[in-house]
């Protein structure tokens, strides 16, 4: 097998890290200017080192300087997606966030890798700053290859679709085959949560602090209590029916409050995926919002996988935060072995 070794660029949690690492891949550094993702990043990885900086003060000496003689060097990346998902088209757009960007292709220019793997929201795929990093690889040599993917097919039990760009300067390179393809091969919330301690709202698990759920108003108890799996508000009764559920446009909107489905995977884990009030976020049986370890299942973490230290007060924000946005670990170790394959092809790193 050829012997990768990586760079993650705004690494986050560690979500992309703990899939490349479990495919094969090592890690040997991870970027971020958030200071709450060291701790994450460094205790579940512990050989690879958190870089706390802007990635734009970054120089390609330093990113060369992590990668050992004579290996395949991976610069792996997930720039911040805010200014291109769906959420945020239609606003103006935040320049500074789309320059991170750019900053990827600077950096792939100074430091050049072998390989390159970028993850980020469906919207950019139609954006110029995407077709610009396209042309930047294409002109430093590289073979390239990118689509949307939906994580839920590589066994992730969460509906997540995301755009996936692999790069190689070593020879072709593809995308991951799905490893769970389509409806009948999904891992379902059944699967992915059934066996966690019930909890009431409000009420915490004493063995991992991080499965806690937060307390609904009366109001909202009563309206998941009316809640079907699968199903919407609609299946409430009158009096439970906010105005803000009827659009200025006079649509419904039915993507909020809603109750997730046992057998299905869950919807997409947002970065605040533990308001009920939020989205889909409501639990399939028990009478509350999922729980941050349960999200983090979602986006296939491990079951022990670390976010704050022992003995510290859980901050709902910030760990919402940093699992929301990270790139799925199963996603990420598709994507690994891939590289490791396009990677074999030549005769570096072996
Ligand atoms: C989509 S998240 C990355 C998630 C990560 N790849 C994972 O799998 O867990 C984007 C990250 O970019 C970081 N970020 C934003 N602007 C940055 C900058 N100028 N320099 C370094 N990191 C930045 C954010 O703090 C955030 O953690």
């Amino acid at each position: 097998m050829a012997h990768i070794e990586a760079v993650d660029l705004f690494c986050g949690a560690g979500g992309l890290t703990a899939g490349l690492q479990a495919a094969g891949v090592r890690v040997t550094a991870g970027i971020d200017v958030d200071p709450a993702c060291r701790y994450p990043f460094e205790a579940n990885h512990p050989g690879a080192r958190f870089v706390e900086r802007d990635v734009s003060q970054v120089t390609g000496g330093e990113l060369q300087a992590c990668w050992s003689p004579g290996v395949v060097r991976l610069l792996a990346g997930c720039a911040p997606c805010q200014p291109f998902s769906s959420y945020a088209r239609g606003r103006p757009a935040d320049h500074t966030k789309w320059g991170m960007l750019y900053q990827f292709s600077r950096l792939v220019r100074e430091s050049q890798p072998d390989l390159v793997t970028m993850e980020n929201v469906l919207g950019l795929e139609a954006q110029e700053p995407f077709a610009d990093f396209v042309h930047t690889l294409r002109e430093c040599g590289f073979e390239v290859c990118h689509a949307v993917l939906n994580a839920a097919d590589y066994g992730v039990p969460q509906r997540r679709r995301r755009l996936v760009l692999l790069a190689s300067r070593l020879g072709p390179v593809s995308l991951p085959q799905p490893t769970h393809p389509g409806r009948g091969h999904w891992v379902s919330v059944k699967d992915a949560i059934g066996e966690l301690p019930v909890l009431a709202h409000g009420q915490s698990c004493p063995e991992d602090p991080l499965h806690r759920a937060a307390m609904l108003s009366p109001l909202n108890l009563a309206r998941i209590q009316a809640s079907k799996p699968g199903g919407t508000w609609r299946d409430w009764p009158t009096y439970l029916v906010a105005d803000c559920h009827v659009r200025e446009s006079g649509r419904r909107s039915t993507g909020v409050y809603g109750r997730m489905s046992w057998d299905d995977p869950s919807p997409t884990m947002t970065t605040l995926c533990t308001g009920y009030g939020n989205g889909r976020f409501g639990h399939p049986a028990q009478d509350r919002g999922i729980t941050l370890r349960e999200a983090a299942i979602f986006q296939s973490f491990p079951r022990d996988y670390r976010f704050v230290p022992p003995g510290v007060d859980v901050p709902n924000k910030t760990v919402s935060r940093l699992i929301g946005n990270a790139v799925p670990p199963k996603l990420a170790e598709a994507v690994g072995r891939q590289l490791l394959e396009a990677a074999s092809h030549s005769r570096a790193g072996q």
